[in-house]
Order: structure tokens, then C-alpha cells, then sequence
């Protein structure tokens, strides 16, 4: 099905966000596998910035980027899984991707945190925050890093083969959506994506953007 009026479901920055962080990732994971340590630093600090936004955001931002509206009740998650088309065709995540998308950003925050304060073996590269721990346990966080990346790349993975399942099994294009903002298969209707005013944005981004250039200081000023 095409609506000629579609709904809007995602916000600009919620679109912005996404496509970011999932640049991010991959440079960070390049950076890193190439030895390009400063360009690792430079993208890690800088996904350290999206994740604090997407944060505010989830709790600010427009509508369906908020937390309160797709983090559900495990059984709401079971109800969806046992009839989907229940809530097809609203806007937003469903019960079941909301737990998906808490899981990237818990993952992605460990990914994150984790790095600030890990050292290499020879104690050479070091996070912005490793100075406030022993070598040891700087190393034991790098380790953490290490496995927690391979989570990261796994759930990263599902996430993608769940939205080419979409695709075969029901139908639905969801990556359009994620560029555009507009969802051709949802009809615009009362339920639509409700938008926030631009303060709020600047509020969120300086709030972030702060924070990170606080914490890549070494919590100095
Ligand atoms: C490093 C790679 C990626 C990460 C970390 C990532 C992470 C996320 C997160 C956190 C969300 C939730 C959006 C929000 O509410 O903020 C999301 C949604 C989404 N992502 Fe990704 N993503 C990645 C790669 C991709 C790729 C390669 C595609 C395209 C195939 C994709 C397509 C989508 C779509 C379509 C949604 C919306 C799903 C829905 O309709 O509920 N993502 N992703
Ligand atoms: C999206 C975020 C990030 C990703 C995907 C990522 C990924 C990786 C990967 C794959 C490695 C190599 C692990 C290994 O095989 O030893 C690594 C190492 C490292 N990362 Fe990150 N990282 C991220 C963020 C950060 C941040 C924010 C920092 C600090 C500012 C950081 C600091 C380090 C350090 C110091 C190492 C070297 C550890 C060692 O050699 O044992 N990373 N990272």
C-alpha cells in the first residue's frame, strides 16, 4: 500500500542521529583495526557526543524518538510477536524494535565508555579518562572493549537482517523512511509524529557537544 498523503515518523536529528552514528561505528572500527589511533579518538569522542544527544533526545525530541513511546512492557513485546499486525501501520517503533534499539544503545554506551578509559599493552594509547585508573584496570577496559565491539558488530547485524525481513516476509520499507523522515506506507493520521520546536534541539546538541569536549579534556576545563 502507497498513501498519497504519507505520515511523518522520524525526525530530521532522530534521521541525522542514525545515519552518524552508523558512520561512526564503522570509522571507529576501521581507525582502530588500521592503527589510525587519532582518527579512532576523533570518531569515538564524536560518537560520545551522538550517543549524549540521542539521550536528551529520547527524552526532549519529537515524538517517536522519545523513550516513553517505544520502551513498552515485556508483554507488550510478546503480543506483538504473537500478532504483528496489530500495531502495523503506526508510526515509530514497534514493542519488539524498541528493545532493539535500547540494546544498540546500551551497547554502543559500553563500546563508548569503556574506550575512555582503556590503555594498550604498552600503555602508549590511552582514553581521555585512563588516568584515572591503574594500568590494570585500564587494560581489564580495553579488554572489555575488545568483546564488547564483537556484541556491538552482532547486534548490529540483527538489526539489519530484521529490517531485510521486514521487507520479505511483510512488505515493509523501512529504510526510505529513515532518510526521508515520511513513511509512503503509513497514511498521514491523528497518530503521525508529533515535532518539537528548534530550541530543543539546540538545548540537546550544546548540552552534548559540551559534555564530550568536558570528558575528551580529561574532565578539565
Ligand atoms: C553501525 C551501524 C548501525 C547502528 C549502530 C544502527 C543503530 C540504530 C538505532 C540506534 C536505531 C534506532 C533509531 C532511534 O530511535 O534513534 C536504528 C533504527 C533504524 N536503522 Fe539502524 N543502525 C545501523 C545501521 C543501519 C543500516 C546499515 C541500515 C540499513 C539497512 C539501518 C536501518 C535502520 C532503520 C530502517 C531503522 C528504523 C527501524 C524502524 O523502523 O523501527 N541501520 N538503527
Ligand atoms: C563507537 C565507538 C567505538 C568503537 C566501535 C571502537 C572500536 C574499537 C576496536 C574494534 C578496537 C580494537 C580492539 C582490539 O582488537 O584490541 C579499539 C581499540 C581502542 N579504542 Fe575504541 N572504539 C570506540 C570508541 C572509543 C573511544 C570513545 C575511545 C576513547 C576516546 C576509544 C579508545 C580506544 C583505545 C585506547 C583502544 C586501544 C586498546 C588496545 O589496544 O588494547 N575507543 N576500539
Amino acid at each position: 500500500m502507497t498513501a498519497s498523503n504519507p505520515a511523518k515518523v522520524w525526525d530530521a536529528p532522530t534521521r541525522l542521529f542514525h545515519w552518524l552514528i552508523a558512520l561512526l561505528v564503522f570509522v571507529s572500527w576501521r581507525s582502530a583495526e588500521s592503527g589510525a589511533m587519532d582518527w579512532h579518538y576523533i570518531s569515538g569522542v564524536s560518537a560520545l557526543a551522538l550517543l549524549l544527544f540521542r539521550l536528551v533526545w529520547g527524552l526532549i525530541g519529537g515524538s517517536t524518538a522519545r523513550f516513553s513511546h517505544f520502551v513498552r512492557s515485556p508483554s507488550a513485546a510478546l503480543d506483538y510477536l504473537r500478532d504483528p499486525a496489530q500495531v502495523k501501520g503506526s508510526p515509530g517503533h514497534n514493542p519488539l524494535g524498541g528493545y532493539s534499539v535500547i540494546a544498540m544503545l546500551l551497547s554502543l554506551a559500553i563500546q563508548i565508555g569503556t574506550g575512555l578509559f582503556s590503555v594498550d599493552v604498552d600503555g602508549i594509547e590511552s582514553g581521555p579518562l585512563s588516568y584515572l585508573v591503574t594500568f590494570d584496570q585500564g587494560r581489564t577496559a580495553a579488554e572489555i572493549h575488545e568483546l564488547s565491539f564483537n556484541i556491538l558488530l552482532g547486534l548490529i547485524i540483527l538489526h539489519v537482517l530484521a529490517i531485510a525481513y521486514y521487507r520479505i516476509r511483510h512488505g515493509r520499507k523501512l529504510i526510505l523512511p529513515m532518510i526521508t523522515g515520511r513513511d509512503a506506507q503509513i497514511p498521514a493520521g491523528e497518530e503521525q509524529l508529533t515535532s518539537v520546536r528548534p530550541i530543543r534541539f539546540l538545548l540537546a546538541t550544546t548540552f552534548a557537544a559540551g559534555v564530550a569536549w568536558w570528558v575528551n579534556n580529561g574532565l578539565t576545563y
